[in-house]
């Protein structure tokens, strides 16, 4: 693989890390109809590393990829499954969770849905800080797995995953919505922003938003509705790999409708 390790300063970037596994032909599986649960747990397991205080939130471990696994500089055609997002702990959600875990009440007692939940680490914060029902919802299946193994490994009970595009479906009623770095396409923000609204009209849900201000999210109509929460300086080696970002900004969306 193209890793951070052996690229240039000025292409270093988890941008570049991703986007070596998009470029490859590789046959690509939906993990569970390929392989068994028990074998992306050990996939998983073999091919991640245990971190936590290198992120701007240390209380949370999390099985993700560093310079010390095989696939940091493994041909990526050798990899089995979807881009795995999941195995970064991304610079929105990282802000997002810090958030969370400053503000407990924000989700004490409440119904919350992470969408785009990656590796699980917001919805991790979220049980963390008592809410009541938590759902970690990601098209990846392999991020559901890792999402359970990363709540067992924080010990906490798994949440519900769940693995379909709920984007543009019939709002569910949940309390809170969080997003971490999920506007990083043009596309995705946009129908993001419809879907959302319409949650906000059903059930007055809340949606907390968290972004490190990517051109995709900076450039978007949404940007322009959103109140900020909260900043956060992102961390040395957060910067290190992603090249120009510098720090993460928590917002909440909840417009007049
Ligand atoms: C940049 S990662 C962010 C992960 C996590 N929220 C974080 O901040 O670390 C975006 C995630 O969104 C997921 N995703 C993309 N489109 C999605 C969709 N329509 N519904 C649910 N998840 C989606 C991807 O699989 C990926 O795990």
């Amino acid at each position: 693989m193209v890793m951070l390790g052996l690229l240039t300063p000025q292409t270093r970037g988890v941008k570049v890390f991703i986007k070596a596994f998009r470029q490859t032909n590789r046959p690509r599986c939906s993990s569970v109809s390929c392989h068994s649960d028990e074998y992306i747990r050990r996939f998983i397991s073999d091919n991640t590393e245990i971190v936590g205080d290198q992120s701007l939130t240390p209380e949370v471990k999390l099985r993700l990829f560093t310079p010390t696994c095989r696939f940091w500089r493994e041909r990526p055609e050798l990899w089995p499954f979807e881009d795995p997002y999941w195995a970064i702990y991304w610079p929105g959600g990282q802000a997002l969770s810090r958030f969370l875990l400053d503000n407990p009440s924000v989700c004490g007692g409440k119904t919350v849905l992470d969408l785009g939940s990656g590796c699980g680490a917001t919805a991790i914060a979220a049980k963390l800080c008592g809410a009541a029902h938590v759902v970690a919802n990601d098209i990846d299946t392999v991020a559901a797995v890792a999402t359970h193994m990363n709540f067992e490994l924080n010990g906490l009970e798994p949440p519900v995953c769940q693995t379909n595009n709920i984007i543009g479906s019939q709002p569910e009623g949940f309390d809170l919505i969080f997003l971490g770095d999920m506007f990083y396409d043009e596309d995705l923000a946009t129908s993001l922003h419809s879907w959302l609204d319409r949650c906000i009209k059903t059930h007055g849900t809340k949606v907390l938003i968290g972004d490190p201000g990517r051109a995709q999210f900076e450039e978007h109509r949404i940007r322009r509705l959103l109140h900020q929460l909260a900043q956060f300086e992102l961390p040395e080696s957060v910067r290190e790999e992603n090249y120009g970002l510098t720090c993460s900004r928590v917002w909440c969306y909840r417009p007049e409708l």
